[in-house]
């Protein structure tokens, strides 16, 4: 019998809690084990709930019951949750997250503490929700070496960004929606401003590359800014923006991770993951390209994650060697934004054919003129950042000015 624990009894933690109770036979026979949950860790009581019996309010009791195996860690945040899992892993309990924001800043050290003490540290969930995404990128992915990532890996921003098409839903009505269905984080800062995918990104980059990538190094941008404008002109152009995690290997062997709008062509497939969807696009040498799409957040789709890594959890008898990084002490494996080069679609506040080709030089395709003589073009060459700011001064110097610029993904 392996017993286990669940830290957070919020949307995903009440999740674990009742789609265990709902499938425990299945789960039983593929884990070929007999589970018990023992203890729901939580400041709030549940009376009214079945499971309302089992919830402690200290992470000692759990921590001292040599019964409980395996503990689910569904609180959100650093802390508390670091310290609990950190002791947990400790006492040999191995755990499953489903907390990006913990594994992004604390991913190496539970990694290495879990090995210490022969349990494991699994976080399935803490990445693109149901898809399963780490298990391929670490097992079924072992023999690639990886060049790229992309992504759309934060279901809110995809679904606002639906809402403002499809519905017409201005920004915040769509962002209420968001929280209404449990898709967005507490606080909707992390999804908006581009932090929540950040993370996650981060978590790819670190297992797939094997150093630890920690998010302050990785260029951010959300979509506050995004005009409901250059969504519908963007469309016209034959492109969807979204928001894009990222994490592309150079030429000289940094890695560059990025999170930010991005125009995405009709024809990548990136284009049509809609609502809370997400998808994870990986290119490797052996494999060319493979994509992962499923629901991206929500209760009881990332509450299937957990359970997918419990269950592996409680089957194995000593840490896996595959599923870690190492944190290599500088962050010189990743390069300067600087050096983000992309395609770019503008929009600009005039649409003077001459001036923009003088100074965009070949790859300027046709110019949109609207009724308000604001122009929308794409430039079909790489840009990098200091070129891209270069064409704003040059514009400028022209009295035009450069309304809104996104780069293009790359198929
Ligand atoms: N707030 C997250 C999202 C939840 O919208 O994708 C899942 O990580």
């Amino acid at each position: 019998m392996d017993k286990f624990a669940v830290l957070g009894c919020g949307v995903v933690g009440s999740g674990v809690v009742e789609l265990f109770e709902k499938n425990k036979a299945l789960i039983e026979k593929r884990s070929g084990r007999k589970l018990e949950m023992a203890y729901i860790l939580d400041l709030r009581d549940f009376p009214d709930r079945p499971y309302g019996s089992k919830v402690v309010k200290s992470i000692d009791t759990i921590l001292a019951d040599p019964e409980v195996t395996v503990v689910a860690e569904c609180m959100g945040g650093i802390e508390p949750a670091f310290t609990f899992v950190k002791a947990c892993l400790e006492a040999g309990k191995s755990v499953a997250t489903s907390n990006k924001e913990l594994v992004a800043a604390k991913g190496d050290i539970l990694l290495q503490t879990a090995k210490d003490h022969h349990c494991n540290f699994f976080f399935e969930a803490s990445v693109g929700g149901a898809i399963p995404i780490i298990r391929p990128l670490h097992k079924c992915l072992a023999a690639n070496d990886f060049s790229a990532i992309a992504g759309i890996l934060n279901g809110t921003t995809n679904f606002i960004l639906g809402k403002m098409i499809t519905a017409d839903m201005d920004f915040a009505s769509a962002l209420a929606l968001a929280q209404e269905k449990g898709y967005a984080e507490k606080d909707p800062t992390a999804d908006v401003e581009g932090h929540d995918a950040c993370r996650k990104i981060c978590i790819l980059s670190s297992l797939a590359f094997g150093k630890h990538v920690y998010p302050e190094s990785v260029h951010t941008k959300g979509i506050r800014e995004v005009e409901l404008k250059d969504v519908k002109l963007c469309m016209q152009l034959g492109y969807a923006i979204k928001l894009i995690a990222r994490v592309q290997r150079l030429e000289n062997g940094k890695i560059l991770p990025t999170v930010m709008p991005m125009a995405v062509a009709d024809d990548n497939l990136l284009s049509d993951v809609n609502g809370v969807y997400n998808a994870v696009m990986v290119r490797g040498d052996g494999i060319s390209k493979a994509m992962f799409y499923g629901r991206g957040a929500g209760k009881f789709p990332t509450a299937s994650a957990v359970l997918g890594d419990m269950i592996e959890e409680v089957q194995l008898s000593d840490t896996i060697p595959a599923q870690t990084w190492e944190n290599v002490g500088s962050a010189d494996f990743i390069e300067d934004f600087s050096q983000f080069s992309a395609e770019r679609y503008f929009r600009t506040s005039a649409a003077n054919a001459e001036a923009l080709t003088e100074v965009f030089g070949e790859g300027v395709s046709e110019i949109l003129t609207m009724d308000d003589h604001e122009s929308v073009f794409t430039v079909a060459r790489e840009m990098n950042v200091t070129e891209v700011e270069d064409a704003v001064k040059a514009l400028s110097a022209k009295g035009i000015r450069v309304l809104a610029e996104y780069p293009i993904l790359q198929p």
